[in-house]
């Protein structure tokens, strides 16, 4: 993946996000300047999968220019590999596998993060897929399942296969999205690994996100939840390292993408329901809201259950002028322990 990889500066990757990371949003990201690379939601892969099809869509209808990685979830090997080999059918950068998801659902079976319990499984799988995957293979992991000591094993196993990037969810599976992230896990990758390593945990702003990369040394950071709540990020990190304006976003300009975000995603359903519609607004508002108001938009939105209702809190809290606060609060219940990146 070196060759995706901008030389003159870290990269910036969109994290995978399930239920999020459509293509749509993946557009909508590529307005605001967006990441240099995109990885799909997990295609969930078992003895009898398909590829979904909506899913799919974010690689053969995606217009933005960048290239999209194909992520894939599972455990049956057979399956791996001919998921595989369909995806790279399609105009896919490279084939992804989850190996951080916490769900218990997928844990139990033995996927996603749940595979961290097994190193030689881990080995086994790595291996089939290097041999039936043509392009670029990356991994995406947690830093163990229980415990951050399981790292330097996984890390071992990751060793042996010709991957072409590593990114690293700075938590083990136990701490889902509950503590900060350990960086000094991602430092010894980094000192460990052949190929690019890229940090993903926890960056929420621009200096969050140099903090992680001056603890680590790593090739790129991929943002997740950061770049729901603040679409600018990418931009501003990027105005960073090379020169010009950094954005200072203002209520109407979250205003303004808070119904780009609204109608990009409607725009998408062939079957557009308003009130599922706006259900599914307030998933993304959990971490839009982080710190609006202190807190007095998340509250309002929770109650909403009309569009109206919706733009009218979103207006009430965000029509000014004045710039946003970049950081949410450090008690922040949706990025816990973020403030310990510095
Ligand atoms: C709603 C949601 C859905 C997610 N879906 C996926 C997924 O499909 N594949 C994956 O590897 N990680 C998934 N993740 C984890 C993120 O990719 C990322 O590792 C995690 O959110 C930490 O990064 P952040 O702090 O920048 O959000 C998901 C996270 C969230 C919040």
């Amino acid at each position: 993946m070196r060759d995706l990889i901008p030389n003159h500066r870290p990269a910036l990757v969109l994290a995978p996000m399930q239920d999020v990371t459509d293509l749509p949003f993946m557009r909508l990201m590529a307005r605001y300047g967006g990441p240099d690379i995109f990885v799909t939601e997990y295609f969930r892969v078992t003895a009898d999968s398909g590829l979904d099809a909506n899913t799919l869509r974010s690689i053969t209808e995606n217009d933005t220019g960048r290239p999209v990685i194909a992520q894939m979830i599972g455990h049956d090997i057979a399956a791996l590999c001919r998921t595989a080999r369909e995806l790279e059918k399609h105009s896919v950068s490279g084939i992804d596998l989850n190996l951080g998801c916490p769900a218990p659902i997928v844990c139990r079976k033995d996927a996603g993060g749940g595979l961290l319990r097994q190193p030689e499984r881990v080995d086994e799988i790595l291996r089939a897929l290097r041999d039936a995957i043509q392009g670029r293979f990356t991994v995406k992991c947690r830093v163990g399942f229980a415990d951050k000591a399981e790292f330097p094993r996984l890390l071992e196993v990751f060793q042996k296969h010709d991957i072409q990037a590593l990114t690293i969810h700075g938590r083990t599976v136990r701490d889902a999205y509950k503590t900060p992230v350990h960086p000094e896990c991602v430092a010894l990758a980094v000192q460990a690994m052949a190929c690019p390593v890229i940090a993903n945990g926890n960056v929420v702003d621009v200096a969050s996100g140099l903090a992680y990369l001056r603890h680590t040394n790593a090739a790129g950071l991929m943002l997740g939840r950061g770049a729901i709540r603040h679409p600018w990020l990418f931009s501003q990190l990027r105005a960073h390292w090379e020169g010009g304006a950094v954005t200072v976003p203002t209520g109407r300009d979250m205003l303004s993408y808070i119904q780009a975000l609204y109608d990009a995603t409607a725009a998408f359903h062939p079957r557009f329901d308003v009130r599922p519609h706006v259900q599914k607004m307030k998933r993304y508002m959990v971490f839009i809201t982080t710190g609006i108001a202190e807190g007095q938009l998340e509250h309002r939105i929770r109650r909403v259950t009309s569009e109206e209702e919706f733009f009218s809190a979103c207006r009430d809290h965000l029509d000014h002028d004045e710039p946003l606060a970049a950081r949410p609060p450090e008690d922040s219940h949706v990025f816990c322990g973020f403030a310990e990146l510095r």
